[in-house]
């Protein structure tokens, strides 16, 4: 008979027929009459009870079925007497597909610390939690497609391996056909890219951003959703090497769309899962963060504050005086650490922030001046828990001004010409963001390290699996 995944099991219109269902062994139980084994396939995070009755299996038979082991079951589907389910499977064959010694296997049914699962990554999404955050973390990835799919945005693909260094955000990945130890110089002993696969200097994309520019300003309005690369060192819960980013850019519009766009896109997405997850948002909530469902629900109903960076400051400034301790302090100027933006969301307005208009020497070159000559409209979306979430801006449209910006920072032109392209022919105003997804996954499932929200982290010193 035709296999059953368990997220389908649970139907009262199975009840009383014959299934077969397939999947791994979470715990099992019993005594000498009757074992009961918890099964799970990973389509949902709530598992179905095996009732193994005596008298039709061995013992022998048994043995081999432990935490972790693989079993094809067929059995009839009845009503359960036990609390908490509403079905059970009266097993009537059982085939064991593989064995998990639990002399060996590490995932044995007592509860692990998430610092012990980073080091069994490769088997980690077998746990509960692991796999109710990597199901909500699909879910909001096709979301986003949706969201943008829905609102007329193209998925627009910018290149990984690029010349450019989009941000100045971090220090880049190198990518290189050239042999390192023996590296080919030219007269003068620079590095010979000429003879690289390239034939320039290339590097791991920082930001499908620049590229999604020219997407904007010929299809309208684009969004990316790919990995990027940052080579940082730092070692914090909120930062990847890499990381995948979700980059929406769109002509003609300006800050206050933007803003508008930013808070209704993230809404939506937490939405989303509220509607779709229900059941792994459930189990998170009882384990892992008691408020976390309460937080999502907060989000969608409170407005976003809008903050002048010049406020802010003031804020954190005067809370300083008021004797908060900083690691950092804070003045104008001050590019605002994780710290600040979390005592601006947390502990001042208690809601979503989007943080406007930035002093131009702590961000990217790329952002629309203001009038006041010192200010950009940049828009950073600060959120309870994790600090920044969105980084975007209103992109200066102006060439001029834009030449003037790149000449004041020392930046040349020579990797940019195709930008600059952007300004020089039919330019328009034009705005957009990048939303970290680990930062939104992380807010979603109330995790507290980005390190267990993406399937295979790649941070300082880890690249093995
Ligand atoms: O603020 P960032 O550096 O902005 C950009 O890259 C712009 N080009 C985006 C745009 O306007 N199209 O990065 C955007 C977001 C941050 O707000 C944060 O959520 C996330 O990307 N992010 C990281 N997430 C995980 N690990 C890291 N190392 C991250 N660096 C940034
Ligand atoms: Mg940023």
């Amino acid at each position: 008979i035709q296999r059953t995944k368990i997220v389908d099991i649970f139907d009262p219109a199975l009840v009383g027929k014959k299934v077969c269902v397939k999947g791994w062994v979470r715990t099992r139980r019993g005594n000498k009459h009757v074992q009961f084994v918890a099964l799970n396939d990973g389509s949902t995070i709530n598992n179905i009870q095996i009732v193994i009755d005596l008298e039709k299996f061995g013992d022998e038979e048994l043995k081999p079925i432990t935490t972790g082991a693989s079993l094809h079951v067929e059995g009839l589907l009845v009503e359960s007497q036990g609390k908490g389910q509403n079905v059970e499977i009266q097993a009537e064959s059982i085939e064991i597909y593989g064995t998990a010694d639990p002399a060996e296997y590490p995932l044995q049914k007592k509860g692990h610390t998430f610092e012990f699962l980073r080091e069994k990554a490769h088997l980690r999404m077998r746990t509960n939690t692991f796999g109710a955050v990597m199901r909500i973390r699909h879910h909001l990835a096709f979301a986003i497609h949706k969201y943008f799919n829905d609102h007329g945005f193209f998925y627009l693909n910018t290149p990984l391996i690029t010349e450019s260094d989009a941000e100045g955000a971090g220090d880049m990945f190198q990518v290189t056909t050239l042999d390192l130890d023996n590296l080919p110089k030219t007269d003068d002993g620079k590095v010979d890219y000429s003879q690289d696969f390239f034939g320039k200097h290339t590097s791991l994309t920082v930001s499908g951003q620049l590229e999604g520019e020219l997407g904007a300003t010929a299809l309208g309005a684009i969004y990316t959703f790919g990995p990027t690369f940052r080579a940082e060192q730092s070692n914090t819960p909120r930062h990847l090497a890499e990381f995948w980013m979700i980059e929406p850019e769109i002509a003609f519009l300006q800050l206050d769309g933007l803003m508008a766009l930013e808070e209704d896109f993230i809404k939506y997405c937490v939405k989303y899962a509220l509607d779709h997850c229900a059941d792994d948002l459930a189990f998170l909530n009882k384990m892992i963060d008691n408020s976390l469902i309460e937080r999502l629900e907060g989000v969608l109903k409170e407005d976003f504050v809008h903050l002048p960076y010049t406020e802010g400051v003031k804020i954190l400034e005067e809370a300083q005086q008021k004797g908060h301790k900083f690691e950092f302090p804070v003045s104008w100027g001050t590019d605002l650490a994780s710290e600040h933006e979390r005592y601006l969301v947390e502990e001042h307005f208690k809601k979503p922030v989007i943080m406007i208009n930035y002093p131009k020497d702590i961000k990217a070159f790329y952002m629309k001046q203001n009038d006041d000559g010192k200010t950009m409209q940049g828009t950073d979306v600060l959120f309870p828990q994790i600090g920044e979430i969105i980084g975007g801006s209103v992109r200066e449209e102006n060439y001029d001004k834009l030449m003037a910006e790149i000449n004041r920072r020392h930046m040349g032109t020579k990797s940019l010409w195709w930008y600059l392209e952007t300004r020089k022919f039919g330019t328009v105003p034009h705005a957009g963001f990048g939303l970290g997804f680990e930062r939104l996954v992380l807010f979603v499932t109330g995790m507290q390290n980005i390190r267990d929200v993406i399937p295979f982290p790649r941070t300082p010193n880890n690249a093995e699996f």
